[in-house]
């Protein structure tokens, strides 16, 4: 890589810093494709949040990506907020669009993507349960609602918290059923039956508690459904196996959260990295101690 007077900068803001794959990724790409960039990581104490993002403009960054806990601690800063990042109330992905800061969520627009590309689900008129009621579970939410999801249940184990997600969501998309459901199987059996796609966005199952029971029973889950896990390490969840051994075709969240970069990669700098070669990448360096970065 050649850093000269003219290189640009990209990065990462997040506090504290676990290990991230998205230097890795976008340096790979950026060297590939011969643009003079540089990714780099900075762990900025939430304090810092107002400074940081003055630094920006201030020493010509292109942008950043946002990570835990910042992702809506941001948004006062910026100058311009994408609707959906506004619905959504979190911000993964800033651009400098001289001097003047956009806010972006391309969580939603990489599980988006995901859904579509890798499992051949179309959105409109489907019926979905996203479990968890946490950042993951609103960018999954918002963006299945704008998609034109038909139904939509929230199933948390914190009941009031899926309440009051659902409460936001019903304003903005008055024409979609939308309810709140408690984590209890009698409650939600006869519910998941009826899905076309459950998400899970909870950390249930994440390395190193591998081996944990699925946070909702398998027996609930069929042929015909697509079970989307947001981890990905391990590549196959408890919940993934036994969604599997019930005939569903499942998902982890692996390509979330590479589609989620190239498309950070794509508003800061108009080109596409390779997603075989990020893949690939990704799948070699994962560690176990790494942050699922697509859970906020
Ligand atoms: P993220 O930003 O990754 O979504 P989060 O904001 O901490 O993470 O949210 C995690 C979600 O997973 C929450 O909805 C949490 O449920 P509570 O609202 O009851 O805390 C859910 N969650 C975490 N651990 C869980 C577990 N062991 N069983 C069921 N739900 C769990």
């Amino acid at each position: 890589m050649k850093i000269d007077i003219n290189t640009k900068i990209l990065g990462l803001i997040g506090y504290p810093l676990g290990h991230s794959i998205s230097p890795l990724l976008h340096n790979y790409s950026l060297e590939k494709l011969d643009l003079n960039y540089v990714y780099l990581a900075f762990a900025l104490e939430p304090d810092s949040i107002q400074k940081g993002l003055e630094g920006l403009t201030a020493l010509n960054f292109r942008g950043i990506n946002v990570t835990i806990p910042h992702k809506n601690r941001v948004i006062p800063y910026l100058d311009e907020l994408d609707p959906l990042a506004q619905k959504i109330g979190a911000v993964n992905t800033i651009v400098n669009d001289n001097n003047k800061l956009q806010g972006y969520n391309t969580d939603a627009a990489g599980f988006k993507r995901m859904l579509e590309d890798d499992g051949n689900f179309i959105i409109s008129g489907k019926k979905a349960a996203v479990i968890g009621a946490g950042g993951a579970s609103r960018a999954v939410g918002v963006v299945l609602c704008h998609s034109g999801i038909s139904e939509l249940y929230v199933i948390n184990r914190t009941y009031d918290k899926a309440r009051k997600l659902v409460r936001t969501w019903q304003q903005f998309y008055e024409n979609i059923k939308i309810e709140a459901v408690p984590m209890e199987i009698a409650e939600y059996q006869p519910l998941i039956k009826k899905m076309d796609l459950i998400v899970d966005t909870t950390p249930v199952g994440m390395s190193p508690e591998t081996d944990v029971e699925p946070v909702i029973a398998a027996h609930t889950l069929h042929a015909g459904q697509l079970v989307v896990d947001l981890v990905y390490n391990p590549p196959e969840t408890t919940l993934m196996k036994a969604a599997r051994s019930q005939g569903a075709q499942t998902l982890n969240g692996l390509d979330m959260l590479l589609y989620q970069g190239i498309e950070a990669f794509k508003l800061w700098t108009g080109q596409e990295p390779d997603v075989d070669d990020w893949r690939e990448l990704a799948s070699a360096n994962i560690q176990e101690n790494a942050i699922n970065e697509t859970h906020n």
